[in-house]
C-alpha cells in the first residue's frame, strides 16, 4: 500500500500515519520528521534546512527530493510507505511521479485531510510531542495523564519551535500557495480523496480506513 497524505500544517498527518503504521504495518516516512532529526543531530543538511523551518518556509525542492530518493529504495519500503509532508509543490508531486516508475512503483490513494484554518491554529499552539518515542499530544484535545509527560515511554513532552504563533500563520499561507495546487495535481489524475478532517481521531480514522482498506 504506498499512499500520501496531504493537508495543511495540524490537519493530523503525522496523527493519521501512525495509525496507519500500527494497522498495516508500513513504514510513515515524514520529511519534516527527518529534516528535524537532522537539526537535532546537527548534520550539514540539519544546519540548512534550519533556516527554512524556523521561518516557516520550505526547505528547496531539490534537497527534500533528494532525501525522499534514499528514503525510498530502503528495505522496509518495499512493502509499501506512508508519505506524511512529501510531495510539498508540483516539481516534488513530478520528481517522485519520476522515482516511482524506476521503481516500476505507483500511489494507491491520495488522502487529503482538511480542517479550517481557526481549528489548525489551535491545534498547532496546543500541540505537544515526545522527545523519545515521537508520540504526539494535545493539551485540550488529548493531554498526558501526567502535564509534560508521555503515556506510553514516560520521555519528556516538548513544543516544535515552528509552533510559534507567527510561525504557523506563514506555514499556512505557504501551505495555500505552494502545496494546495496538488489537490488539482493529483484530482486531475483521478488519485485524490478528500477527507473530513474535523472529529475525533478515531472518527478521521475509521474516514481514511474506507477508502484505503477498499
Ligand atoms: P512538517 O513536519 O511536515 O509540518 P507540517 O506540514 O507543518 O505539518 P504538522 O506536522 O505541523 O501537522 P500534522 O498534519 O502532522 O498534524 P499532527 O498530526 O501533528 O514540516 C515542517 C517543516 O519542514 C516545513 O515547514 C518545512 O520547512 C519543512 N518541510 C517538511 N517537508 C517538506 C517538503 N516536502 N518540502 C519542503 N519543506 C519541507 O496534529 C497536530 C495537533 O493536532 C497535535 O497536537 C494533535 O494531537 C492534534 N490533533 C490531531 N488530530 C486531531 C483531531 N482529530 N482533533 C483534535 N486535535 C487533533
Ligand atoms: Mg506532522
Ligand atoms: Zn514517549
Amino acid at each position: 500500500m504506498r499512499l500520501i497524505l496531504l493537508g495543511a500544517p495540524g490537519a493530523g498527518k503525522g496523527t493519521q500515519a501512525k495509525k496507519l503504521v500500527s494497522k498495516y504495518t508500513i513504514p510513515q516516512v515524514s520529511t519534516g520528521d527527518i529534516l528535524r532529526a537532522a537539526l537535532k543531530d546537527e548534520t550539514a543538511l540539519g544546519v540548512k534546512a534550519k533556516a527554512y523551518m524556523d521561518k516557516g518556509e520550505l526547505v528547496p525542492d531539490e534537497v527534500v527530493i533528494g532525501i525522499i530518493k534514499e528514503r525510498l529504495v530502503q528495505e522496509d519500503c518495499k512493502v509499501g510507505f506512508i508519505l506524511d509532508g512529501f510531495p510539498r509543490t508540483v516539481n516534488q508531486a513530478n520528481a517522485l511521479e519520476d522515482t516511482l516508475n524506476k521503481l516500476d512503483q505507483a500511489i494507491d490513494h491520495v488522502l487529503e485531510i482538511n480542517v479550517g484554518n481557526e481549528e489548525l491554529v489551535d491545534r498547532l499552539t496546543g500541540r505537544r510531542t515526545c522527545k523519545d518515542c515521537g508520540a504526539g499530544y494535545h493539551v485540550s484535545f488529548n493531554p498526558p495523564a501526567k502535564e509534560g509527560t508521555c503515556d506510553k515511554c514516560k520521555g519528556k513532552l516538548y513544543q516544535r519551535e515552528d509552533d510559534s504563533e507567527a510561525t504557523i500563520v506563514a506555514r499556512l499561507k505557504v501551505y495555500s500557495d505552494q502545496t494546495l495546487p496538488l489537490t488539482d495535481y493529483y484530482k486531475s489524475k483521478g488519485r485524490l480523496t478528500a477527507i473530513d478532517g474535523v472529529g475525533s481521531e478515531e472518527e478521521i480514522f475509521s474516514r481514511i480506513d474506507a477508502v484505503v482498506s477498499c
